[in-house]
């Protein structure tokens, strides 16, 4: 079995003739360790299959196990504890904390996980050192989707899911960034 196996998901929205099909029957396995990046039309259905990846949202129908765990069967408490525990997620619109610092939002999930890295040392490695106390509203773009990354990545997860992870950075930064 594969460290993430996601079968047959399907994701529906409304019923009838006003349904929509975010997702209808998608099916991939990704091994561990493995880098996988889904490429695909916009509405194609890839935010909401990292979603559902990723705990947040639930599948209509189908099967998504992690580590063999089956994400589609658990509880909301459980849900929690996978968010938390093994979920690193750098959200497409980044979603930063707007009255916390560029640290204090790094900090703030290093903090609730047990094996983290350092707030500071993730953030000068996404080249955000000297951006350390500056709000979200304060930085660029490119620059809260690089607290965002730096988030994720200091949490130091078993999943790291990556929603258009440089859509707001030129090609040099994107790419140090991958
Ligand atoms: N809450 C919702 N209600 C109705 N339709 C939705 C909702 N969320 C997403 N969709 C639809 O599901 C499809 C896939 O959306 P999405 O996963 O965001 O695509 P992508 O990330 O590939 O651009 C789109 O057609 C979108 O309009
Ligand atoms: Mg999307």
């Amino acid at each position: 079995m594969a460290y993430i196996e996601f079968d047959n998901v399907v994701k529906s929205y409304g019923s009838g003739d006003a349904e929509v099909r975010a997702l209808d029957g998608a099916s991939f396995s990704v091994e561990r360790g493995e880098l996988a990046v889904v490429l695909g039309a916009s509405g194609a259905g890839k935010t909401t299959a990292l979603n559902i990846l990723g705990g947040m949202d639930t599948a209509t129908s189908g099967r998504v196990t992690v580590d063999g765990r089956d994400v589609t069967a658990e509880s909301e408490s459980e849900l929690v504890e996978y968010r938390r525990a093994d979920v690193g997620f750098v959200f497409q619109f980044y979603n930063l904390v707007p009255n916390l610092t560029a640290l204090e939002n790094v900090e703030l999930a290093a903090q609730i996980c047990p094996d983290s890295l350092d707030a500071r040392e993730t953030l000068e490695k996404v080249g955000l050192g000297a951006r350390l106390s500056n709000f979200p509203a304060q930085l660029s773009g490119g620059e809260q989707q690089r607290v965002s990354i730096a988030r994720a990545v200091a949490k130091n997860p078993k999943l790291l899911l990556c929603d258009e992870p440089t859509g707001a950075l030129d090609y040099a930064t994107g790419k140090q960034i991958l």
